[in-house]
């Protein structure tokens, strides 16, 4: 198994380092265009290997692609980080010319490769991969919901007192500050729903939190966060190699599904071998699936930003 991580930055490097110490391939290539520094990055982590205990060779590269041939999954990170007070979407400018130049290059040399996009505005990204590579839908897959749900079980985790990995709860919409949507409604503590321990406004500032979850960090730090997002891209990474069949929410490319066309929005999916296997219909009620639509248009209009790029 052939995996490559594209950008070597926080993020890359981060999800780079999950992978090899998950130990999901033979083979870990980092690409990055600045000199050295895929280089160094996986250099660093292979130094961590007799520590740590795992075999995956990591190599990295000054932007030869030629390197990164016949990977089996590619994750996009390539791009801007946002700085404090940033919108995810302000990076739209930059972030779209460098991932449809690094989408393309990666097709020309794993065409059979199943794409993971990181990099932000990541719906729109998602889209624009779709649309550069051309390749059919199960083979794009936005991570966003992976990360705004370990977001969500992290905030409900902090006000029921539980243990992050006893909850159940999903991000879906778009992967913006003002667009995701926390559906607290299906959220349960090992099966009994969170709301019945939660008060009205308990479970709103939850949602809230959640959903800046990521601005709030790009405060703290001055720059957008990375063991989340590594983690949540390696989370993804794992269900497809291993066939695990996840769940993850996740960005695709929706063809009437949640009543919603020509756009990649986070949904429920079901991740494994062949990428996005199932789309899941959790029956949105009236307002969950409102908000869905304005998340959707919100993202539309970004995504007609590329037509002037
Ligand atoms: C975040 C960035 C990676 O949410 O989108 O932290």
């Amino acid at each position: 198994m052939k995996i490559t991580v594209v950008g070597a930055g926080a993020v890359g490097a981060t999800t780079a380092d999950n992978i090899a110490r998950a130990g999901l391939a033979d083979e870990l290539v980092i690409l990055d265009i600045k000199e050295g520094f895929a280089e160094g990055k996986a250099q660093d982590i292979n130094q961590t290997a007799a520590l740590l205990g795992f075999d995956t060779r990591v190599t990295g590269t000054t932007g030869d692609y030629t390197k990164t041939a016949g990977s089996e999954v590619v994750v996009i990170t390539s791009g801007l980080p946002r700085k404090p007070g940033m919108t995810r979407e302000e990076l739209i400018g930059t972030n779209a010319g460098i991932v449809r130049g690094v989408a393309e290059n990666i097709l020309k040399n794993s065409p059979d490769a199943i794409i993971v996009v990181v990099s932000n505005p990541m719906d729109t990204m998602t889209y624009l991969a779709l649309q550069a590579t051309g390749l059919p839908k199960n083979r794009v897959i936005g991570m966003g919901g992976a990360l705004d749900s370990a977001r969500f079980k992290y905030q409900l985790s902090q006000h029921l007192g539980a243990s992050p990995s006893d909850l159940n709860a999903v991000v879906i919409g778009g992967h913006g500050d003002t667009t995701m949507i926390p559906l607290i409604r299906f959220a349960t503590w090992n099966s009994v729903p969170v709301t019945k321990f939660l008060s009205e406004e308990q479970q709103k500032q939850i949602v809230a939190d959640t959903m800046v979850g990521g601005a709030t960090l790009t405060k703290l730090l001055g720059t957008s966060a990375w063991y989340a997002p590594g983690a949540a891209g390696c989370s993804v990474v794992k269900s497809i190699v291993r066939d695990e069949k996840k769940l993850i929410t996740s960005c695709v490319l929706l063809d009437g599904e949640y009543g919603q066309k020509d756009i990649a929005l986070g949904v429920p999916v079901i991740i494994g071998r062949n990428g996005v296997e199932k789309i899941l219909d959790f029956g949105l009620n009236a307002e969950e699936q409102a908000a869905f639509d304005k998340s959707a248009e919100a993202v539309r209009s970004m995504n007609d930003v590329l037509k002037t790029l």
